[in-house]
């Protein structure tokens, strides 16, 4: 799992919600496949209105501009994400996303590698309403700050805790990696990050930065299915 700090700014949340808050909201079921469906009580932003999908278009572009969220995802197709909102009592139980996703509008499928889900809400604007991810150490709990972000694989199960007071509002997608092994991502991630704290720290030569850098992107030229 990876966090996404301030992917927006205070004044981008704003706008957001301003939009969101006028919205057309439907029952997020309609959206959900079997098994999920059952346990999914929530609200989802009509995908079809052309407000939202100005918005969903925003944060795309956005994910692409995240240097840290690339590193962790490596995408190479992005569902258009999706908003949701959950009020009183509303709640996602444990499941699994779908493996494979047709993209809207599109003759292509997505196979879901990477999860996210963008904050719209502040921690302190509800109760309840935690991310919960089943990791292999356990449950991780998820509640960040409206701008951040989070991913995680989407072969995890997961769900989102019912709200108990107030409202949750977040953006959320699936992303097709163009690597498909979670390990060789994780530590093509790992490398990546490693490099970025050596060139902010200004002490690294830069023959071997290069080289490290070279490493790293042969590493994605050997592994990357584009
Ligand atoms: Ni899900």
């Amino acid at each position: 799992m990876v966090v996404i700090e301030n992917m927006l700014s205070a004044e981008e949340v704003a706008l957001y919600r301003q939009v969101l808050k006028e919205l057309p909201w439907q029952d997020g079921k309609s959206t959900a496949m079997g098994m999920a469906a059952s346990v999914k009580q929530n609200n989802q932003a009509d995908p079809t209105d052309k407000r939202v999908k100005q918005l969903s278009n925003e944060v795309l572009a956005r994910i692409g501009s995240t240097p840290k969220l690339v590193s962790a995802a490596l995408p190479q197709r992005i569902f258009p994400p999706v908003f949701n909102r959950y009020q009183q009592s509303e709640t996602y139980g444990f499941h699994v996303d779908a493996a494979v996703m047709r993209i809207p509008n599109s003759p292509d499928v997505l196979r879901s590698d990477v999860s996210m889900t963008l904050f719209f809400s502040d921690p302190d604007e509800y109760e309840g309403g935690e991310l919960v991810v089943a990791t292999e150490f356990g449950e991780q709990k998820v509640k960040l700050p409206a701008g951040s972000a989070v991913v995680y694989p989407s072969s995890s199960l997961h769900k989102v805790t019912a709200v108990t007071k107030g409202e949750r509002l977040a953006a959320i997608t699936w992303m097709q990696s163009m690597v498909a092994d979670i390990s060789l991502r994780k530590t093509l991630f790992d490398l990546d990050q490693t490099i970025q704290m050596l060139i902010a720290k200004q002490q690294t030569d830069r023959e071997e930065l290069d080289n490290l850098h070279n490493v790293y992107h042969n590493l994605i030229r050997q592994f990357a299915s584009v």
